[in-house]
């Protein structure tokens, strides 16, 4: 049996993350890089050099490279950047997203904002996929997280787009899981619930203004009642650790 002296360090482990610049991905970053793990956000935000800063200045190890995840090349050059920092990649956390066209009907929502969504949610992790598979293999106990949601999983969405982006996000994680296991890549998806961050908030305040109520009632009650990203962050920086070895399939949050 294999032992571990702290099954959730995370040390010498290079972990690159998108959508790390913020939100989710950020509180994931951060810890992760808490618990040892050599972090590299990629993110088209450029708040990502100030967390990647702030993760540096507090002992851990982590930078930034500036990247949209829909285009090859630029995801390629971020995995490239991996290979030049580090020499390795272990763990690959997907977690840019995007929501457009929160409560509007088909006829409203332009099709440049669904196709954009698509673009980002699924396409995105596809060619992170696609780049970082081979470096993964070679770490010999690659791990890949697919950040989707219980949106378009268990139940719908607020946007088309979105509930059709990460049905798709879900399948494509349940199938790369399949395609990569003969590489030793465990792949999981995530499906979080409904967390604090930008994007949730925009989508609380759309529905406030769409009905007419107090939109500063919406952000209070969902302060209250949701979730906060940290909290997805633990589960994650489990689902990345050796102690989540047997883990398969979709783990759901709150
Ligand atoms: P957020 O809006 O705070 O963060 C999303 C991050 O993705 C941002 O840093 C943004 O710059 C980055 N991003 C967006 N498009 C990008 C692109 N083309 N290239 C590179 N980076 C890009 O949102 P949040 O909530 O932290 O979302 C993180 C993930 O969790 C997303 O995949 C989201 O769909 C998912 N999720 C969030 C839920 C919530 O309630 N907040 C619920 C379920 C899933």
């Amino acid at each position: 049996m294999t032992t571990f002296a702290n099954p959730l360090d995370l040390s010498n482990k290079v972990m690159l993350i998108t959508g790390g610049a913020q939100g989710i991905g950020e509180a994931t970053a951060r810890l992760c890089a808490e618990r040892g793990a050599r972090v590299v956000i990629g993110d088209f935000n450029p708040r990502g050099e100030e967390v990647a800063h702030s993760i540096t200045e507090a002992g851990g190890s982590a930078a930034f490279v500036q990247t949209d995840v829909r285009d090859d090349a630029q995801v390629a050059a971020m995995v490239d950047k991996v290979r030049t920092l580090h020499g390795r990649l272990d763990i690959l956390v997907c977690a840019a997203g995007v929501l457009k066209g929160p409560y509007m009907q088909p006829e409203e929502l332009p099709i440049e904002e669904f196709v954009m969504t698509i673009d980002v949610n699924i396409k995105g992790v596809f060619l992170c996929a696609r780049h970082a598979a081979p470096l993964l293999e070679q770490s010999g106990n690659g791990v890949m997280i697919v950040v989707a949601s219980g949106a378009g999983v268990i139940g719908p969405s607020s946007s088309l787009a979105y509930g059709a982006s990460k049905g798709g996000a879900n399948g494509l994680g349940m199938t790369l899981a399949n395609h990569l296991k003969g590489r030793n890549i465990r792949v999981n998806t995530l499906a979080p619930g409904n967390i604090v961050t930008d994007m949730k908030m925009s989508v609380e305040i759309a529905g406030a203004q769409r009905e007419g109520r107090s939109v500063n009632d919406a952000i209070a009650k969902a302060q209250q009642e949701y979730g906060v990203p940290e909290g997805v962050a633990r589960v994650i920086a489990f689902m990345v650790s050796p102690e989540a070895d047997y883990l398969r399939g979709v783990v759901f949050t709150r």
